[in-house]
């Protein structure tokens, strides 16, 4: 799939544009259209009704994007959240450290390539061994020279650690060597102040993630609701950060939404939690149409790990520049609740009055605190019964997951000899659910179908549309992805039924114009069709 095809089909049709685009747009900031927004909200509904509404264990929040900065302070953002970045002091550009790849070629006799008389040096951006795209042609040339047995090494410029080799690194845009500044910590917040004064005292920041609001609520939600552990707490939306190479469309942008779930649960079945996570969360995107080979889900290596974490799986894609994250599925362990602890000096254990209850009768006691005292030497006097909850967090991005929607929908194919692009997405986030058309604009063919499209209003995001050739409508709602168009046509007039035509194999039928309502509802739902002639 080509890329550009569907950067120029979402611009036409309006689904996603250039943030400010009258004034040449401003990088890393994208705006939905009308179509966009449709096919966003229907992807940000579908995940709050499965993993909310439709859950008994899961509650939602919508906190502040600004948030007091000692939240940042506990989570580790104004420490660490941080990129190294290398600027080329000939091109002006600047990378991510651990986005630059280096390559060393050196003929097999030479042990150390810093000695060596025949080395060269590539680098790019990508992975390793992906980098070879860009400089394919002057690695091939490097490999010829020292005779077709060289030794390769690849490395990440973050990884780099030997000094002297650093002036030989080319320039991942200009291949300049000798170019390139060393690693310096660039801190990815946003930051802004509140009230009139602008000093350190008054500096807060746009939040980087949606999950900080969802900790320093913990205490809130479990003090107001009736939920037991092990329970959920979700939240949708926006977060910002300073991305130094925003890029691939939307995909990496400074301001964009996240889908996320923290959910608390014992320490001794966080595995467990995390392991239903894992898949749960992998079966949503393969059940909304991501269907291909396409998606997969990556296990973190020990050493990718954060200190804290036990385990850590990414779903990707395959978008068509790159296999690329769409989601985190983190097992944070206590770290974050004990972080807010600290910082904040407030409680946020979690009393599991169920397993005391269960327990205390095999354990000889009526009174928790009489556990507490047989036990007060202990380091965690409480445990099994009195704990900060461990947390598992799936982490999504809603504008990941609308792009990853977007490629895996654009389609090219043919229909009658004549080459369509059509967007096949899922019918539950189709922007447009269907389109109601007269085949001619007379003999009372519009009054009829602008009728039904009223009645299908109610219900679900129809479009009417009366204009140009048949052929042309049905195209322009293949482009829109519309999984259903609806013609009334001169057979209305006489027998009181309608054409239904299927996007994606462009099939037609009739049914009962009466019975459009229900037909459509089943459709939608991914029934045949009630009334169907
Ligand atoms: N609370 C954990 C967290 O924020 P993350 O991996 O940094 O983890 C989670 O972000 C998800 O948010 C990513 O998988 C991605 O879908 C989305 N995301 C992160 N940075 C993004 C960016 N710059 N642009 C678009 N989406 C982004």
């Amino acid at each position: 799939m080509d890329m550009d095809k569907l950067v120029s089909l979402c611009k036409r049709r309006g689904f996603i544009f250039p943030s400010s685009e009258i004034y040449g747009g401003i990088n890393g900031f994208w705006d939905y259209g009308p179509l966009g927004v449709e096919l966003k909200r229907n992807i940000k509904d579908a995940w709050w009704n499965d993993n909310v509404r439709g859950r008994d264990d899961m509650v939602g929040l919508d906190c502040a994007i600004i948030m007091h900065p000692k939240v940042w302070e506990a989570s580790g953002h104004v420490g660490g959240f941080s990129d190294p970045m290398v600027d080329c002091r000939e091109c002006k550009g600047r990378f991510r450290a651990d986005q630059v790849t280096v390559v060393c070629l050196h003929s097999t006799e030479d042990k150390l390539p810093i000695d060596s008389a025949e080395q060269f040096w590539f680098s790019g951006l990508g992975e390793i061994h992906d980098v070879q795209t860009d400089n394919a042609k002057e690695l091939d040339k490097a490999r010829r020279k020292l005779r077709g047995n060289p030794t390769e090494t690849w490395y990440k410029l973050s990884e780099w650690v030997n000094e002297p080799e650093y002036a030989r690194f080319p320039c991942p845009t200009c291949r300049k060597q000798g170019t390139l500044t060393e690693p310096r910590s660039f801190n990815l917040m946003f930051e802004s102040h509140t009230g009139a004064v602008a000093d350190e005292g008054s500096k807060v920041y746009l939040r980087p993630e949606t999950a900080q609001g969802i900790f320093a609520n913990f205490r809130n939600v479990v003090d107001t609701t009736r939920l037991k552990m092990p329970f959920g707490i979700a939240q949708v939306g926006k977060s910002f950060r300073n991305e130094i190479n925003p890029r691939n469309y939307t995909f990496r942008s400074r301001e964009f939404e996240q889908m996320e779930i923290e959910y608390f649960c014992h320490p001794d079945e966080s595995d467990e939690w995390y392991a239903y996570w894992r898949k749960a969360r992998f079966q949503w995107y393969v059940n909304l149409g991501l269907k291909s080979e396409k998606l997969r889900l990556r296990d973190h290596d020990k050493e990718e790990l954060a200190f804290y974490s036990r385990a850590t799986a990414d779903i990707e894609y395959e978008f068509p520049f790159g296999v690329s994250e769409l989601e985190g599925i983190a097992h944070r362990s206590d770290y974050d609740l004990n972080q807010h602890q600290k910082f904040s000096g407030k409680d946020l254990t979690y009393f599991d009055e169920d397993r005391w209850e269960r327990d205390k009768a095999r354990l000889g006691l009526t009174a928790f605190k009489d556990y507490l005292k047989q036990r007060s030497q202990e380091p965690n006097p409480g445990y099994p019964y009195q704990y900060i909850p461990h947390v598992v967090e799936p982490s999504a991005g809603a504008d990941r997951a609308t792009l990853a929607f977007l490629c895996e929908a654009y389609t090219e194919d043919e229909v009658g000899g004549e080459p369509r692009t059509v967007l096949k997405f899922h019918p539950r986030i189709a922007p447009i659910k269907a389109a109601v058309f007269p085949l001619v604009k007379k003999d009372g063919m519009p009054e009829i179908a602008e009728k039904i499209y009223r009645e299908l209003k109610k219900h679900a995001n129809v479009f009417y549309d009366e204009k140009g050739a048949i052929g042309r409508r049905y195209r322009r709602q293949d482009e829109a992805g519309t999984p259903f168009c609806i013609t009334v046509d001169s057979q209305t007039l006489a027998g009181d039924t309608v054409t239904i035509r299927d996007r994606d194999s462009c099939r037609q039928w009739r049914v009962a114009a009466s019975g459009i309502v229900q037909a459509i509802g089943d459709l939608l739902e991914g029934r045949p069709a009630a009334g169907s002639l």
